[in-house]
């Protein structure tokens, strides 16, 4: 094995939690949990990603405790005991497994529909009542709510603590709720919660540093945050660097034990087309704990899934070495790769990358 291979597969210290290798198994929701309950395949499909090597499991969005928090069809939640002992059985079969695991936590805001089942009369929770620059079509939160929620965001972090998982990813990207209140094109409020970068982000401060104060201090609490949003792929939460940098200073000083930065393809710089990813200005902005991810080891992104052109090819991962020789970002997630072949971090430690079964769209109807 070459030098390059040894960081991807050198250990990693989470400023106390100890991962293997630096691959990330990334958060993708799989609809396959009614009534919010995961099927009794969960704990497989979960401990079959830690076997093949994953160093840090990351679940699907797991929906809040709040009755607008659901988007889409047969998502998980954590409200239910049932749904309760599956997570555990999922917690306790990736670490007989050797790999470590976070709960994503997530609310999707305005992105709800009106009408969705079960709750049809319950409208999408947003900051001031828009999905998208336009029209106001969703319900704009009171102050109360906002307290509410953070309340609620801290009480299921609680849980997830006691049902054994190593620390929570809140769902701060791609257009939820999160980053409705970040993104100035549709944070239009005029208190507190709305107008500057710091106003715009005290709700997932608020929600971090609840989150932090409920659970016991080696416990992991960290955010997913994009600049693009699923309304608009060029849409930004700041678009220049000192903006940013004090958007991440933000987010640390909130108490985030790690920033995971969402892009699409991991190798494009975020202000020049060489420069630092968007992880790399987050690591460089705080010196936290940075997680990279975006078409890692394949020849398409991922919104191609969504527009028909789902067929990819692997790819080498020279790019993705030499970024983590230079220690731009500490961990790289891997989405797709991971759902087409459990085994991909194996394969690619033993230089086995021919082997790696291609992903299309039929691995995400299906659970393997
Ligand atoms: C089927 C599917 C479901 C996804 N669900 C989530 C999710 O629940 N939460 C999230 O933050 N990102 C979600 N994503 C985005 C992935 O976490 C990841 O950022 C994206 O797929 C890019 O990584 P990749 O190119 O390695 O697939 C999903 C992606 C896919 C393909």
């Amino acid at each position: 094995m070459n030098e390059q291979k040894n960081i991807l597969f050198s250990e990693y210290d989470m400023d106390g939690l100890s991962l293997r290798n630096r691959v990330v198994m990334a958060p993708m929701t799989r609809n396959f949990s009614p009534n919010g309950v995961p099927k009794d395949y969960a704990p497989t499909y979960y401990a079959r990603r830690a076997q093949g090597g994953v160093g840090l499991i990351i679940t699907e969005g797991v929906e809040v405790s709040h009755h607008a928090a659901s988007g889409y069809p047969n998502c998980p939640n954590l409200e239910s005991n049932d749904a309760k002992k599956m997570w555990e059985k999922v917690v306790n079969e990736v670490h007989e497994n050797n790999s470590s695991i976070f709960c994503q936590l997530w609310h999707v805001g305005g992105i709800r529909k009106p009408g969705m089942p079960p709750n049809p009369e319950v409208p999408g929770f947003t900051p001031s009542g828009y999905v998208r620059p336009g029209k106001k079509v969703a319900h704009e939160m009171s102050h109360e709510e906002i307290q509410e929620l953070i309340n609620i965001y801290s009480e299921d972090t609680k849980v997830c603590e006691e049902l054994g998982f190593d620390g929570v990813e809140i769902h701060g990207a791609h257009g939820y709720l999160i980053d409705q209140f970040f993104w100035d094109q549709i944070n239009h409020r005029d208190d507190e919660y709305g107008g500057t970068i710091e106003n715009r982000s005290r709700f997932a401060s608020e929600i971090l540093q609840a989150a932090k104060s409920n659970t016991s201090e080696n416990f992991k609490v960290g955010i997913r945050i994009s600049q693009w949003k699923q309304q608009d792929y060029d849409a930004k939460i700041a678009s220049e660097p000192h903006e940013l940098n004090e958007f991440f200073q933000i987010l640390k000083s909130a108490g985030a034990d790690f920033v995971h930065c969402s892009n699409r393809r991991f190798w494009e710089g975020e202000f020049e087309p060489k420069g630092l990813n968007l992880a790399g200005i987050a690591k460089e902005a705080t010196g936290l704990p940075t997680i990279s991810v975006g078409s890692v080891g394949l020849d398409k992104d991922f919104i191609k899934l969504y527009a028909g052109d789902h067929k990819t090819q692997t790819v080498d991962l020279k790019t993705l070495h030499e970024k983590l020789n230079k220690s731009e970002f500490d961990l790289i997630a891997v989405g797709r790769a991971l759902l087409s072949d459990p085994d991909w971090a194996n394969k690619v430690q033993d230089g086995l990358e021919d082997q790696i079964i291609p992903f299309d769209r039929s691995f995400v109807e299906n659970y393997i």
